[in-house]
């Protein structure tokens, strides 16, 4: 199963391993990682699964939505490796995925 690594906003790390197809949001918040919320349950409407993906590893994770880029833009700390974890998609071409998350999710 994929892996991946999480890295809380003050350094501590947490390795997950989820099944291919499960969204990093959830692989979060069913394996209690602090610092992701996942208020709306992964319809891409509330924001409050922003994470940045460490740069080796964006050109793997895709592209963002079109709602997912306007969630972002009212996001704060959004930078251009922000993305919305519950818009990836675990698949065997992640294991290993890095993803650090913000101070907060508000
Ligand atoms: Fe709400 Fe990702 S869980 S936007």
């Amino acid at each position: 199963m994929p892996t991946i690594n999480f890295i809380e906003f003050g350094g501590r790390e947490h390795r997950i391993e989820v099944p291919a197809g499960t969204s990093v949001m959830r692989a979060a918040v069913d394996n209690r990682v602090p610092g992701i919320d996942g208020d709306c349950g992964g319809e891409c409407a509330c924001a409050t699964c922003h994470v940045y993906v460490d740069q080796a590893w964006l050109p793997k994770t895709g592209e963002r939505t079109e709602s997912e880029e306007e969630l972002l833009a009212f996001a704060s700390g959004s930078e251009p490796n922000s993305r919305l974890a519950c818009q990836i998609q675990m698949t065997d071409a992640l294991d290993g995925l890095q993803v650090r998350l913000p101070e907060g999710q508000h």
